[in-house]
């Protein structure tokens, strides 16, 4: 089972019907200065970028059936695009952790697996569709590989 999946892991894409009304429709927008954008090229230590590949390792965590947690090691490229809120895609590397699903630990306090037959890398991409004022994170896109 762990090493099921090492060429290539598609895990979703998946892009949900409410995502597809609410880019059509103003209901959603606030009362702001907020206007929809471009994507711009944004830090990868940016705390809106880390906290988007956070949810974008959860995700992972998720569908996956390895019964160890990944977590992201390098954030190597991100955009944010104001939309209805922040959108956020992110290329970033996660690495499989000594933590194990059942024991729902602290993501951040897990040290990534030393073992050789264990230690695995993937490059993920992730799009994270985040609505503060619905407090409503939505994944757009997760592919991993
Ligand atoms: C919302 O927009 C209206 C009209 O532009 C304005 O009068 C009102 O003060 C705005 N409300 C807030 C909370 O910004
Ligand atoms: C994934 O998330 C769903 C919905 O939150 C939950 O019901 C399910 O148990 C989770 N699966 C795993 C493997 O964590
Ligand atoms: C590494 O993990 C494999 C698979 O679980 C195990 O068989 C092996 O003993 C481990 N090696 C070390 C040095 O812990």
């Amino acid at each position: 089972m762990l090493f099921r999946g090492t060429l290539m892991i598609l895990c979703i894409l998946h892009l949900s019907a409410e995502a597809r009304t609410a880019f059509g429709t103003d209901r959603e927008l606030p009362n702001s200065t907020i206007k929809p954008g471009f994507p711009i090229t944004v830090k990868t230590d940016d705390p809106g970028v880390q906290q988007a590949a956070r949810f974008g390792v959860y995700r992972y965590n998720n569908r996956s059936n390895d019964i160890f947690l990944f977590r992201e090691s390098h954030i190597s490229k991100a955009t944010l695009q104001v939309v209805r809120g922040l959108k956020y895609t992110v290329n970033v590397d996660i690495g499989r952790t000594v933590c194990t699903k059942r024991t729902h630990p602290d993501l951040d306090r897990c040290a990534f697996q030393r073992n050789k037959t264990l230690r695995q890398t993937y490059s993920c991409y992730f799009e994270v569709w985040i609505t503060p004022w619905l407090h409503r994170v939505q994944i757009l896109a997760s592919l991993c590989q």
